[in-house]
């Protein structure tokens, strides 16, 4: 990592790439001391645990119920080629993936996101750094090449979690996408970021900078999923735009229909208040369809015993946002308290299940491991992320769960043939 200006500490950069929509806020000399102190002491307390110093291991390692394979059963490869944008670590590179389609390019600008990619499939092409930044990229040689387009611009200029300054935010990379779709033409696009793109405050950026320039060619849906609704074990809920060019489809999108249900793991009324309980508003049970599966709580997927309480896990957040990148996925203070309840530490995720197993949480709580974030996420075992942990939870935190990629995928696959 390379800090380009170190006299003004304005933020991080990674390697090879000049990635300053990750840029933290500033941080004052006292709450960067603040920070230094408790990694230290942090840092020296975990060498000390894994050297067999610390606490008595409590939780022995667990060994995981969900296989999110499961949630997304492999199509046959169909004919259908399609260039990843804002590819991350590949969360809806995946879910395309297990949908059949063919990945013919995919770009991301930060090298430790694209080599999870490569390292997972090494055959297709990924360009990262300089090479993976579409920023400006001239894509003429694509035109007419390619039959869809997905990718997730950078959601930090919309998500609640941060100014939400939208078109005015310098992070913000719709309009990159957009100029990509309309130098291509591809038959189909998909778009995927937070809820908030579709609040009162951005209705006038969302008619006017996405549907407007796309809706001559293009018929525009869009519709939000959950991703409890498609097994995964957490409160995720993210919008998708899907475009399918007028003259080349004639066929309806299909929004996706849910294929689990989750209303037994929505939080139980009682223990909060109604600020908090409007957070979890898209959970109201109405639309909850008893006769489908039932979705997995999150210590259930995890394979942690029966503590008479489970429930999804509450939004993992991206270890790469915020003031300075972290280990944490706590997103909120409400998380806090449904961490609490479900008796899992959100905080100092570790590299691996041996490391979470011999490190005790401060309060005794069963230590997460990256691999478990990932399934918390959604992503099969067998897909490996690559980087330090904070850079995986920023992969993790970042995407798109790779089964509720595959059902917009397989729902588009419907439309195309
Ligand atoms: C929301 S994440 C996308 C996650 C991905 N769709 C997934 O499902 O895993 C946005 C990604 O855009 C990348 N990015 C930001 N600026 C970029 C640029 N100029 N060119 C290419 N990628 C960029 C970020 O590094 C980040 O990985």
């Amino acid at each position: 990592m390379k800090n380009k200006n170190n006299n003004k500490n304005i933020g991080h950069y990674f390697e090879g790439t000049d990635a300053q929509w990750y840029k933290g806020r500033e941080l004052t000399n006292e709450e960067r001391e603040v920070f230094k102190q408790r990694s230290v002491k942090s840092h020296q307390a975990k060498i000390k645990a894994l050297n067999g110093e610390g606490i008595t291991p409590i939780h022995p390692i667990n060994s995981p119920k969900l296989n999110p394979e499961d949630l997304m059963p492999k199509l046959k490869p169909n004919h259908l080629k399609v260039l990843s944008l804002f590819s991350g670590g590949g969360g809806l590179d995946l879910g395309f993936d297990h949908a059949g389609f063919q990945h013919y390019q995919s770009y991301e600008i930060i090298r430790d996101a694209a080599v999870t990619i490569m390292q997972n499939r090494p055959q297709w092409n990924v360009f990262y750094g300089d090479d993976g930044n579409v920023k400006n990229k001239n894509w003429s040689f694509l035109k007419n090449q390619i039959d869809v387009i997905h990718g997730g611009p950078p959601c930090q200029p919309f998500s609640i979690a941060g100014h939400q300054n939208g078109g005015e935010d310098d992070r913000d990379l719709f309009p990159e996408f957009i100029r990509a779709i309309l130098a291509i033409e591809p038959t189909a696009f998909v778009a995927e970021n937070v809820k908030a793109l579709r609040n009162k405050k951005f209705k006038g950026y969302l008619n006017q900078k996405i549907i407007a320039p796309l809706s001559q060619n293009y018929k525009i849906l869009i519709f939000e999923l959950s991703a409890a609704s498609f097994g995964v074990p957490q409160k995720r809920d993210r919008i998708f735009i899907v475009g399918l060019k007028k003259d080349q489809v004639s066929k309806q999108f299909i929004i996706p229909k849910p294929t689990h249900n989750f209303a037994h793991l929505l939080p139980s009324k009682n223990n909060y208040n109604s600020k908090q309980l409007s957070l979890f508003h898209s959970f109201s049970s109405e639309n909850q369809d008893h006769n489908l599966l039932k979705c997995m709580g999150v210590r259930q997927a995890l394979g942690l015993p029966n503590i008479g309480y489970d429930a999804l896990s509450p939004t993992i957040r991206s270890g790469l946002t915020g003031p300075r990148h972290t280990t944490s996925i706590l997103s909120s203070s409400s998380a806090k308290k449904q961490w609490e309840q479900l008796e899992i530490w959100p905080n100092g995720v570790a590299k691996n299940r041996l490391n979470a197993h011999k490190f005790v949480a401060k309060n005794r709580h069963f230590r997460l491991s990256v691999q478990d974030c990932a399934i918390i996420q959604g992503f099969p075992e067998s897909w490996l992320f690559n980087g330090a942990v904070y850079m995986i939870l920023g992969q993790v935190g970042n995407s798109v769960p790779p089964p509720m990629a595959y059902h917009v995928a397989k729902a588009l696959l419907q439309t195309l043939i």
